[in-house]
């Protein structure tokens, strides 16, 4: 029996980590105004992602998630967008090299601004304020008014998407991204180890490209080289803004997301008759569901009827964040509850959320060997139980940034100062990133070997 669904449905569930808006006639103008605007994505890309996902859930593709933590209104640029964006091209290269599998691309990119936090006040010299919950809602100064949530910052958060999804759209068709360019995706700063690998892995592909195009190979396919798919995601939390941009498929005649082509139910708000539950269970777009230390199976198994009652591959990806050394006490019981329900799931490893700490100087921060450990638990695993490793999920960024300590050029507790610009987590810089993808790129072509050997 299909249910009835509508947007609004979630205003009747409890709701937790959103804001109080005091001011109601300027939020319901605000969601006026959104609901005429235009969708940011349209269903047919997010039916597209899909397959692709499920694609990625069978282990013939991988999925790399990754981007700010928060997106900024002050950090917002073209160079920040192309770094990020070329950071990704980089990694990706690396995996679709290293591991001969495609690579499926989606950006924490163009609506990633709505944060939860670990408490809803801040208390400062004895002052207390609302915590900064991400530029879509209130500002981080410590300051009344700036933490007061405004509306209409729903509005600028909107427009910054929209220009970012124009400029990826552009760098993913226009040139920038085709596979010729490989060279030119280097980032000025990342020298050493992993800068040479890049270098040397960037020219057998040159070399390769050199040969199919003297043996008369590049012709027809042509484009698939020259341009890139790359989507968009965020954390579906500010369901005002989320319902605003909710549409209907003229297609299928369903109700879409049209905000980002993947959303997510984060850790904090996965409650499974809570509003966020509610809202993501009706659009069908493709959906991520954080999965936590804390995730029972008995609300795995209710959240998987919940949101994908289908039981539709691509639909939902579980994005595991466990904590390295945590790995093995919580992800094989989560295997063993989807098996037991025949789901259709894609598993995806978030190795940042559970290592986050406190530096020895104040700061917080993750280091990169939990980071990497976290993920070859998560690899390690899946080799044991048989099941496959579908896709990584970080945050990163193509600045210099000093946030994570360690990686090969080496970020000390000490230089957490010299560079530390997130509003909120900690992201590995470029040269971290790509780092990690040649560790993951080893990690994932072994898994697939081993695979392969076993379909005989
Ligand atoms: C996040 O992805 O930024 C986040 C808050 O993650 P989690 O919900 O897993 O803590
Ligand atoms: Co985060």
């Amino acid at each position: 029996m299909t249910r009835v669904w509508n947007k609004s449905d979630w205003r009747n569930k409890p709701r937790i980590q959103m804001p109080v808006y005091t001011d109601e006639v300027a939020l319901n103008a605000v969601e006026a105004q959104l609901a005429k605007y235009p969708p940011l994505v349209f269903a047919g890309e997010t039916r597209t992602l899909k397959a692709q996902l499920a694609a990625a859930s069978r282990g013939e593709a991988f999925l790399l998630q990754g981007g700010d933590c928060a997106e900024s209104f002050s950090d917002f640029s073209a160079d920040a967008i192309r770094d990020t964006f070329k950071v990704m091209l980089q990694m990706a290269m690396v995996l679709t090299y290293g591991a001969k599998v495609p690579v499926v691309k989606v950006g924490r990119m163009a609506g990633q601004f709505a944060k939860p936090r670990s408490a809803p006040t801040e208390t400062k010299d004895g002052i207390e304020l609302p915590s900064y919950r991400g530029d879509i809602i209130n500002e981080l100064d410590f300051t009344e008014g700036a933490r007061s949530p405004d509306p209409a910052k729903m509005l600028q958060a909107y427009t910054q998407s929209a220009a970012t999804l124009n400029l990826l759209r552009a760098f993913s068709t226009g040139g920038y991204a085709d596979v010729h360019q490989v060279h030119s995706w280097t980032m000025g700063f990342t020298k050493g180890d992993n800068a040479a690998k890049y270098r040397d892995m960037a020219d057998r592909i040159s070399d390769a490209l050199d040969f199919m195009k003297a043996a008369g190979v590049d012709s027809d396919r042509a484009h698939t080289l020259q341009t890139v798919d790359f989507y968009t995601s965020h954390e579906s939390l500010l369901l005002e803004y989320e319902e605003a941009l909710c549409r209907i498929d003229s297609t299928s005649g369903r109700p879409v997301a049209g905000s980002g082509h993947l959303l997510w139910i984060g850790d904090r708000t996965r409650q499974p008759d809570g509003a966020h539950v509610e809202y993501l269970s009706g659009v069908q777009n493709p959906i991520g569901l954080k999965c936590g230390p804390t995730t029972t199976a008995e609300d795995l198994k209710v959240l998987m009827a919940k949101l994908n009652p289908e039981n539709e591959a691509g639909r939902l990806t579980l994005i595991a964040r466990f904590g390295a050394g945590s790995v093995g006490d919580h992800l094989p019981r989560l295997i063993k509850t989807v098996q037991e329900e025949g789901a259709n799931v894609l598993w995806s490893c978030d190795p940042m959320h559970g290592n986050t700490i406190k530096s020895a100087t104040g700061y917080k921060t993750r280091p990169f060997d939990s980071v990497l450990r976290e993920v070859q638990e998560f690899f390690g695993i899946h080799k044991a139980e048989g099941t496959i490793p579908g896709g990584v999920h970080f945050e990163m960024t193509g600045q210099d940034v000093t946030e994570c300590t360690g990686g090969v050029r080496a970020v000390t507790e000490e230089d957490l100062s010299d560079r530390y610009h997130t509003a909120c987590d900690p992201r590995l810089n470029a040269s971290q990133s790509l780092e990690l993808a040649f560790l993951i790129a080893e990690e994932l072509s072994s898994a697939r070997k081993e695979m392969q050997a076993k379909a005989g």
